[in-house]
């Protein structure tokens, strides 16, 4: 079985690491198309490194562009790709545009597409995000789902028969990382944090960055924390601040580089909370038991809030009293699986 992979956003690569090792391990071949959307090496590069992924056999390099250009730019250099390499399996990951345009490409081809990610909904039409996992997982042959919860939304689209339960890839790469973590004293020496001590907070969707009104309102709030807070600024959020004319440093608020993933997870596992818009950020803090709070109106990971670690709130004094609340109850749930998804995914696959 040849499986191809396409990457191209940061979580992207996270997810890919298990997939690959899974791959590398039974012997499976394995092509990985590089897409070119995320291009930083703090976004890229030293993701591969740091994971052991090999180095992407193809790259696309599209970079940024608006959303349809973006997404078009992919679509035309896939198609050489997959006439050349014709896989068995094209292997689309979350919900970026990286993934539509990836599994557009496939179906346009008649080249099985399996979504690894489906059936997650936010069932908030203004997400760009949102968009991209309904047309994907519709386009879709293989519907990889991480929770009982995507299962029931493929379910209610009609889609129940090619969904598979298989867990959560995020969850093997976290606790591969956490176990091979020898200190984390390095990262809290880098931040300047003490253990216990701090938040860490990460702001980058486009509703929460793109409104000037709104993006103020969450800085204001996370400069009046009573600890300290390092925000690990996304290259959207440095660009709309500094459009918008805004500090991001100030009071208890101090912004760093995004962090290679050893480093996030260790200093998420010594943070006492996180606060964050994205998606992958949600269920490292559950898995790490560290308490998070969302800035959004909705999140696709309910669980992480049934089970009390996470709180979705409004900027304003409700995120303040949100980061003042006392401390989860204890749980032993672990309804994203036992790090083990990336064995289903290939299983899955016939691989
Ligand atoms: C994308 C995904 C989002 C995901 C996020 C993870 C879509 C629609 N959105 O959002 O779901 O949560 O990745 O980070 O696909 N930029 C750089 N350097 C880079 C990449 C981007 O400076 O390496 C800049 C771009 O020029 C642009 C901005 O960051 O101004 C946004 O980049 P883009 O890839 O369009 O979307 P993200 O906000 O990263």
């Amino acid at each position: 079985v040849r499986i191809l992979s396409v990457v191209g956003a940061r979580p992207q690569f996270v997810k890919l690491a298990p997939v690959a090792a899974e791959c590398a391990r039974r012997g499976v071949e394995h092509v990985i198309v590089h897409t070119g959307q995320h291009y930083d090496p703090m976004l890229s590069d030293v993701f591969f490194r740091d994971l052991g992924i090999p180095d992407p056999d193809v790259h696309l390099g599209v970079g940024s562009g608006g959303h349809g250009a973006q997404t078009g730019s992919i679509l035309g250099a896939m198609d050489p790709v997959l006439e050349d390499r014709r896989p068995d399996w094209v292997l689309v990951y979350g919900d970026t545009n990286s993934t539509l345009a990836g599994a557009l490409s496939a179906v346009k081809l008649h080249l099985p597409v399996a979504h690894l990610e489906a059936g997650l909904r936010s069932f908030n039409r203004r997400m760009p995000e949102e968009h991209n996992r309904v047309l994907t997982d519709h386009a879709g042959d293989l519907l990889l789902a991480p929770t009982e919860v995507a299962v029931d939304h493929l379910r209610a689209e009609g889609l129940g028969e090619r969904a598979v339960l298989v867990g959560d890839v995020m969850i093997d790469v976290l606790y591969r990382v956490r176990d091979e973590l020898a200190d984390t004293d390095a990262v809290l020496e880098q931040l300047g944090m003490q253990p216990g001590g701090f938040s860490v907070a990460t702001i980058h969707r486009a509703e929460n960055t793109d409104d000037p009104a709104r993006l103020g309102a969450i800085v204001a709030a996370l400069q009046e924390v009573d600890h300290p807070v390092v925000l690990l600024a996304h290259p959207r959020l440095r660009a709309r601040a500094e459009e918008h004319g805004l500090d991001l440093d100030g009071g208890s608020l101090t912004t760093r580089a995004p962090l290679p993933y050893p480093a996030l997870v260790g200093a998420v596992s010594q943070a006492r909370g996180v606060i964050t818009d994205s998606g992958g950020l949600q269920k490292e803090a559950f898995a790490l038991r560290t308490p998070c709070t969302t800035v959004r109106t909705e999140t696709e990971w309910v669980e992480t809030v049934e089970l009390g670690w996470n709180v979705l709130v409004e900027p304003g004094p409700a995120l303040r009293d949100a980061l003042a609340r006392p401390a989860p109850a204890p749980t032993a749930a672990a309804p994203y699986g036992d790090g083990h998804a990336a064995a289903a995914v290939l299983d899955a696959l016939g691989a």
